[in-house]
């Protein structure tokens, strides 16, 4: 039996009039997450996959299409951690959990479990400024589980990391997605990135944003950004990108 959608996207498009000329920012996507599916939006700027995700959130509605993500909560990570500076990084989680509706009394132990799943069991005093880029993000993802998502949303959560954090935070999300069963919908435009995270990666295209094609990614895990096999499905997948784009122009 094939598993549970976690999130359907039904013929969705949307249309921004607040411009000279309207924008067709995304056009007819369709798509179907199954419960547990790590997947990659991937297509160059402009394309849409910012529209899209932040319609999935409910942060902006569809001009035409729905979409369903079938009584599942919604967690977002974006690129800037987004933090707020005045709170130290327990307190950046702990408002999550309020706003989540957890009894006080968990808190406590919450935010250790939390601290300790992004291996950043000590850093509960301190202040977001106190911390390096990497270090924000993964108050970030921990803030996000605080919300008790089961699908999460990452607009290019890592777009602004060195390679090498990136790498390590590639090792944590891959991780993270295993223990807790999550459906995750990753944007990048990065080929190796989609090569290294997704079970399927989702192609899209720019002027109208649309959804192009998929690709299956059927490599065991753990996976590393060196192995051929990941340098070869990245390879393929630039192709494929390269051959839309050529197509759109
Ligand atoms: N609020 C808005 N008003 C008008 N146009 C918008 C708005 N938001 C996005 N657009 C346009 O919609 C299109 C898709 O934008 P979107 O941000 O979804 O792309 P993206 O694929 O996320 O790009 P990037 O990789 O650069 O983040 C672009 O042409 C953009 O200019
Ligand atoms: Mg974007």
């Amino acid at each position: 039996m094939s598993p549970a959608p976690a999130l359907t996207v039904n013929e969705v498009s949307k249309v921004f009039t607040d411009t000279q000329v309207p924008t067709v920012a995304l056009k007819d996507a369709s798509l179907e997450v199954a419960e547990g599916e790590f997947i990659c939006l991937l297509g160059r700027s402009g394309c849409g996959k910012s529209t899209l995700l932040s319609m999935i959130a409910g942060l902006a509605s569809p001009t035409s299409g729905a979409i369903d993500t079938h009584g599942n909560r919604v967690g977002m990570m974006f690129q800037d951690a987004n933090l707020f500076p005045w709170l130290t990084v327990r307190g950046n989680i702990e408002l999550a959990l309020r706003l989540s509706g957890i009894p006080k009394p968990e808190w406590d132990g919450r935010v250790q479990d939390l601290l300790a799943m992004v291996e950043l069991p000590d850093a509960g005093q301190k202040r977001p400024h106190q911390l390096s880029g990497g270090m924000r993000q993964r108050v970030s993802l921990a803030r996000a589980l605080a919300q008790e998502c089961r699908i999460l949303l990452m607009d290019e959560p890592f777009a602004s990391l060195d390679a090498l954090t990136r790498d390590t935070l590639h090792e944590e999300i891959a991780r993270v997605w295993a223990q807790r069963g999550l459906t995750i919908v990753f944007v990048t435009h990065n080929v190796r990135e989609a090569a290294r995270l997704a079970d399927r990666v989702v192609i899209m295209s720019p002027s109208p944003g649309r959804i192009v094609d998929e690709v299956p990614i059927g490599l065991p895990r753990p996976r590393r950004l060196e192995q051929p096999e990941v340098a070869a499905a990245s390879g393929k997948l630039r192709e494929l990108l390269d051959h839309y784009d050529l197509k759109a122009a």
